[in-house]
């Protein structure tokens, strides 16, 4: 164990012994340097690693302090035990189904994979769209082609260097939405037969699209909070010709897990090593609560083995349908199989998002949009530790929009989702987050909607009916 894990490990004792209690403030980074005679950079990483587990949270200028309040202190999931098959996949007709649900607004939407749409900035985009259509260049519509705006690409690049992230906006390619670059990065690495490396659970479109092309699934055991499993990788890699890997390593979809940074530095020399190429969907980074946005694998890649996959999706322009994928070395692969299947993504859309960024109000919305969702976050866990009967467990992600919860072995997710929605309430069911139907007994719940008294009554009518299966 590395110096800074046994630090956090330490803190962590002192957190759960009830020595540092919700809302104390803990050592500052000088503090911890000068009393365990470790560097800074230790002392940061350690604080990472807990605000990567939900322990503690920044507050500006201030430092940082023990976060959630006792009251909702359900454990975290187990991590999965199994060690890694190869599967062939058949995506259920109940993600067709959940889909179904989610265009539905009588459900009342906790198994959605979407946030609520009225967190967005219409006006503004709006206006956008309005006036960068007006002063268009009939020429860019044509210039504009696969891969893309050349503002638009460099607006993204420059958005990376923020984060310590180098990207040339050469090997940028403009998508319709982060799904489609992740597909074309499946379908430009490998051909029918091949083995791919995914998390375990796993995004459910990350199987559908395996199965569409032909592909074996390798499931990584993933920790609810840390994420894939690396030990695991390199044993699987051993064993199963893996072609390429494909991972969320920031609040990884369902689970909420981000990788520390130590931890996908690892994965990235695991891979280069072995050269294998990492599909990196990063969609949900910009949606953190602590004070940076965790860096992506991508930030490690020095031979351009990672493809990094992002959105304006789930933080700006819902429905725009607007993403990237920033392709390393399978750059130019990825830019004429783009050309081969759709040509190019609205041009219009990706001018107005391109003024956007350059001129204002992008970070404005994102820094409000963050403090929004961790409040939901609180709430929904607050709802689920009052209303929930005891022995679930529950994840407490440093970002994004879900929970994940684990409940005693007697409570069966497909039913909990059938009777569910026979209420009028959606959830998303374990299974479908698998390939061999894993997961029965936990549910991913969305809090990205405003916890209104109607979500706090659908977490009371879903513990009434767990509490029944539990005793029955
Ligand atoms: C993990 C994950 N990746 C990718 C996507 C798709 O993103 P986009 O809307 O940009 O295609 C989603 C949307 O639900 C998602 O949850």
């Amino acid at each position: 164990m590395r110096l800074y894990q046994e630090l956090a490990d330490q803190l962590a004792g002192l957190i759960r012994e009830g020595t540092l209690k919700p809302g104390d403030r803990v050592p500052s980074v000088r503090e911890i340097c000068r009393e365990r005679r470790v560097s800074p950079a230790t002392a940061m990483r350690a604080y990472e690693l807990l605000e990567s587990r939900g322990l503690v949270e920044t507050r500006p200028r201030s430092g940082y302090y023990v976060s959630a309040p006792a009251r909702d202190a359900a454990p975290e999931p187990r991590r999965a035990r199994s060690t890694a098959r190869s599967t062939r996949v058949d995506v259920s007709e109940l993600v067709f189904q959940l889909l179904d649900a989610v265009r539905d607004r009588q459900v009342i939407p906790l198994g959605s994979a979407f946030p609520s749409p009225l967190l967005f900035p219409w006006a503004k985009l709006a206006r956008y769209l309005g006036s960068s259509a007006r002063r268009m260049d009939p020429w860019t519509t044509v210039e504009g082609l696969s891969p893309g705006s050349s503002e638009l690409r460099r607006q993204i690049a420059r958005r990376y260097l923020r984060f310590g992230t180098k990207v040339s906006a050469d090997e940028i390619v403009i998508t319709s939405g982060a799904l489609e670059g992740l597909n074309l990065a499946l379908s430009a690495l490998t051909r029918p037969g091949d083995s791919v490396a995914i998390e375990s659970p796993a995004f459910y479109a990350c199987l559908q699209a395996i199965e569409t092309l032909g592909l074996k699934a390798v499931e990584i055991p993933t920790h609810p909070s840390e994420g894939v499993e690396v030990g695991a990788l390199a044993q699987a890699i051993e064993k199963h010709s893996i072609r390429a890997c494909w991972f969320m390593t920031s609040f990884q979809n369902p689970l909420g897990a981000t990788m520390p940074e130590a931890k996908k530095r690892e994965l990235v020399a695991l891979l280069e090593k072995h050269e294998i190429p990492l599909i990196e969907d990063d969609v949900y980074a910009e949606l953190y609560f602590g004070r940076d946005r965790p860096r992506p694998a991508k930030a490690f890649d020095s031979k351009g083995f990672v493809l990094n996959a992002g959105s304006f999706s789930k933080c700006l322009a819902p429905g725009y349908r607007l993403g990237w994928i920033a392709a390393g070395r399978f750059a130019q692969d990825i830019q004429r199989r783009k050309i081969m299947t759709t040509l190019s993504t609205s041009i219009p859309v990706q001018e107005a998002i391109a003024l956007l960024l350059r001129q204002d109000g992008y970070d404005a919305h994102l820094a409000k949009l963050r403090r929004i969702l961790a409040a939901q976050q609180a709430a929904a866990l607050k709802s689920l530790g009052s209303h929930f009967p005891s022995g679930f467990r529950v994840t407490r992600p440093a970002g994004g929009y879900f929970l994940w919860v684990e409940f005693p072995r007697g409570v069966d997710a497909l039913e909990l989702h059938r009777l569910a929605l026979e209420e009028g309430i959606g959830l998303a069911p374990g299974p479908i987050f698998s390939p061999r139907r894993e997961f029965r007994n936990c549910v991913r719940l969305n809090c990205g909607h405003p916890w209104t008294a109607e979500m706090e009554g659908a977490v009371r009518v879903l513990g009434r009916i767990c509490a029944a299966k539990k005793e029955g």
